[in-house]
């Protein structure tokens, strides 16, 4: 599993097609060990192409001559890390209604801007959960095939949410006719909704099982989508190999989410010890965005952000700290995800000093952020390599 990590990081951060077929040999000083959890000091790391190849110790392993050496020896070297939750071609300059200006062109612009920033913050995998148009498809494809930089990423392509709930858009009157993308009701329409968007391109789901902080005349504790039509999202996108992500603050909608099947409860601010309990008997991750309210209530009105959106951060934004700590204490298992977007991308890494504020150890925040992103992430075509 590390092998798989690290080649994450380092196949962006190394390959070039000219190397492409040949050995590159990094000598670490120390190396962060995310699967055991350890530091190791004088490791080498073997890539061949974009894969590790070998990892271990600097004594047992020859560098034939004139290989191409990365020396690291003065360094700590870390796999690449993953953000589970981030709206790569979102902007943090267009919030609220100044949303309303950014065409689907260009939130996919701001995309190839963004996925820039975040692969320089050491962000070499994301999970870009939501956004309108496709915009997400085209900046994977475009970075999967050279066109700009950027992370990995598995996209969700349109949110799915009910009409009127927080993955629609709530901003004009009814003559304007504004509706999101994935808006769908009831068990039939969010099936279809699902298929359309594997048709176009989306690697998984992302649907709103709850109220919201940012969107408009939502509540925020409120469940949205009924467990009938919960179930049928996730029944539907197993079906196709898509994991599912459900936004959920609310405490019965996190319960419904999870009884549903959902590999992933994103936010989850009020859960409860009933939630805590079923997710751990049914193995849902959570991905709970803990710096993000920092952001939101120091930036305020003069960001964009509605006067509503900050009386409900001040709702959730606490409690799901506190939220945090209790569920990482059960042993819930948590990945990282920032919901880069709402505040600028390429500080994705902020987030790490809050969930070790909040009861992690640096190396679980760091684990979270790696071997457990990746499980979530069911890396299809990956094997694991040898590791010495
Ligand atoms: N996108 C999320 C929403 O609008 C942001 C929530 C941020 N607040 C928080 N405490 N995590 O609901």
């Amino acid at each position: 599993m590390s092998n798989r990590i690290l080649a994450i990081a380092l196949a962006i951060f190394i390959a070039s097609p000219a190397m492409a077929q040949d050995l590159t040999y990094i000598k670490a000083g120390r190396m962060v060990d995310v699967v055991d959890g350890q530091l190791r000091i004088d490791q080498t790391i073997v890539i061949r192409g974009d894969r590790i190849e070998r990892v271990g110790s600097a004594s047992g392993i020859d560098i034939p001559a004139g290989a191409q050496v990365i020396d690291l020896s003065n360094a700590t070297v870390l796999p690449g890390l993953i953000d589970m939750h981030v709206h790569l071609t979102g902007d943090p300059e267009t919030q609220g209604y100044a949303n309303l200006a950014a065409s689907v062109p260009r939130n996919a612009l701001f995309g190839a801007a963004n996925g820039r920033r975040t692969m320089n913050a050491g962000f070499t995998t994301v999970r870009n959960v939501g956004a309108g148009g496709y915009a997400d498809v085209a900046l994977r494809d475009a970075i999967n095939n050279g066109d700009v930089v950027g992370p990995r990423m598995r996209v969700a392509a349109h949110s799915l949410g009910v009409t009127g709930g927080h993955c629609d858009n709530n901003f004009l009157p009814a003559e304007y006719g504004a509706k999101g993308g994935g808006v769908a009701d009831g068990p039939w329409e969010v099936r279809k909704k699902v298929r359309e968007n594997a048709k176009f391109g989306a690697d998984l789901t992302k649907f709103c099982a709850t109220g919201g902080v940012l969107s408009k005349g939502t509540s925020v504790g409120a469940q949205q989508y009924t467990l009938e039509e919960m179930a049928a999202i996730v029944s539907e996108s197993h079906l196709r190999d898509r994991k599912v992500a459900a936004h959920a603050h609310g405490t019965e909608g996190i319960i419904a989410a999870i009884q549903a099947g959902v590999d992933s409860v994103e936010h989850a601010s009020m859960i409860d010890a009933e939630g805590i309990r079923l997710a751990i008997v049914n193995d849902t991750f959570l991905v709970m965005d803990v710096y993000v309210s920092t952001y939101i209530l120091e930036m305020g009105e003069s960001a964009g952000f509605l006067p509503e959106s900050l009386v409900k951060e001040r709702l959730v934004g606490q409690v799901q700290r506190n939220n945090f700590r209790k569920a990482h204490e059960a042993g819930v298992r948590m990945a990282f995800g920032s919901d880069a977007g709402v505040y600028p991308h390429g500080n994705n890494a902020r987030q790490f000093a809050y969930m070790v504020e909040y009861g992690m150890t640096p190396m679980e925040a760091i684990q979270a952020a790696t071997v457990n992103a990746a499980e979530l992430l069911g890396w299809p075509g990956d094997a694991d390599l040898t590791r010495t």
